[in-house]
């Protein structure tokens, strides 16, 4: 069976860890590149750390490209509440010995898209600068990449701000970009992603598999575990990134509807908010390229993902 190339672009950060290590156990799919770009921690903070992750993988083969440290037109702003300062949460991780890639992420996506053209699934899981540098800087990549599959946005309520979600929120003209570049989207907002959740007793089976990943992770999820019991989530944490990822080989997880979205971009309290017309009786918004996931089966992923970090 042939494999979906994939591109991964990721600001790393505790759950994308997890996503970029399930990443690498797909039969199905053929990592061609991956990118880090600046949002939980400082770029040269994620780059390392997508770097450190995917040689713990055992995937240091995987060239991954710096992308942008800040976002198109607000300030950086990140998150070392919910990450650390080291955006791993303190986890300690071995330096990848792998030579670290120079050239622009947004250069080396736009090769990616010549090289497989309307077969790259570029799946986004951080604020998504890099991919809307791409679109602006090379006016065909729109009509070359096959879809983005991103996690972010809110289609009800927001995380980092009631109206929105962190990796809309932290660059949310770059967000508009992608949702209006007339490239197909499958988004999981946190309406789903809160869906998809690991307990404590999980993240100790995580810990005791003996893989090199194991305890890393566990520790890592330990450190944003008591941030969501202060929201009121429980003893839970969120698989936010994972949900794309697990997308591209178990799809049957998740039930999306298509719509229309857009991003608020005007400063304010509704700044980054995504705005979709699923719930409207009429057609409001005319370009329909998003397909929201809105419903996700929790303990098949939970199963799923366990599975994979075993093997
Ligand atoms: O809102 C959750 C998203 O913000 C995840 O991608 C997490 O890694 C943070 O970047
Ligand atoms: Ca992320």
């Amino acid at each position: 069976m042939m494999k979906k190339p994939v591109w991964i672009d990721s600001d790393a950060g505790i759950d994308d860890a997890m996503a970029l290590i399930l990443a690498t156990k797909f039969d199905s799919i053929d990592i061609v590149g991956v990118s880090a770009v600046a949002g939980n921690a400082e770029l040269t903070q994620t780059f390392r750390n997508v770097r450190n992750i995917l040689a713990l993988a055992g995937r240091a083969d995987i060239k991954v490209y710096p992308g942008a440290e800040q976002p198109w037109i607000i300030p950086l702003e990140t998150a070392p509440d919910a990450h650390g300062k080291d955006g791993l949460g303190g986890a300690v991780i071995p330096e990848s010995d792998a030579p670290a890639e120079t050239e622009h992420a947004w250069d080396k996506l736009y090769e990616a898209a010549c090289a497989y053209p309307q077969e790259l699934t570029v799946v986004a899981v951080g604020p998504l600068t890099n991919i809307a540098n791409t679109i602006i800087k090379y006016p065909k990549f729109a009509s070359l990449v096959k879809e983005i599959a991103i996690m972010g946005g809110a289609i009800i309520g927001g995380n980092r701000t009631p109206a929105a979600e962190f990796n809309i929120l932290a660059d949310p003209h770059a967000a508009q970009c992608i949702f209006k570049s007339g490239i197909p989207v499958v988004m999981f907002p946190i309406d789903v992603t809160h869906q998809m959740r690991l307990t404590k007793a999980d993240l100790e089976e995580i810990g005791s598999c003996g893989k090199p990943w194991s305890r890393p992770l566990q520790e890592a999820n330990a450190y944003i575990m008591p941030l969501y019991e202060r929201n009121g989530h429980g003893s839970v944490v969120f698989m936010h990134d994972s949900c794309p990822v697990m997308w591209l080989q178990y799809p049957e997880l998740f039930e999306g509807k298509l719509a229309g979205v857009n991003v608020e971009t005007r400063s304010g309290p509704a700044l980054g908010k995504t705005i979709s017309d699923l719930y409207v009786y009429a057609d409001q918004l005319p370009l329909k390229n998003v397909t929201i996931m809105l419903k996700g089966d929790t303990d098949g992923m939970a199963v799923k993902v366990k599975e994979l970090l075993r093997s």
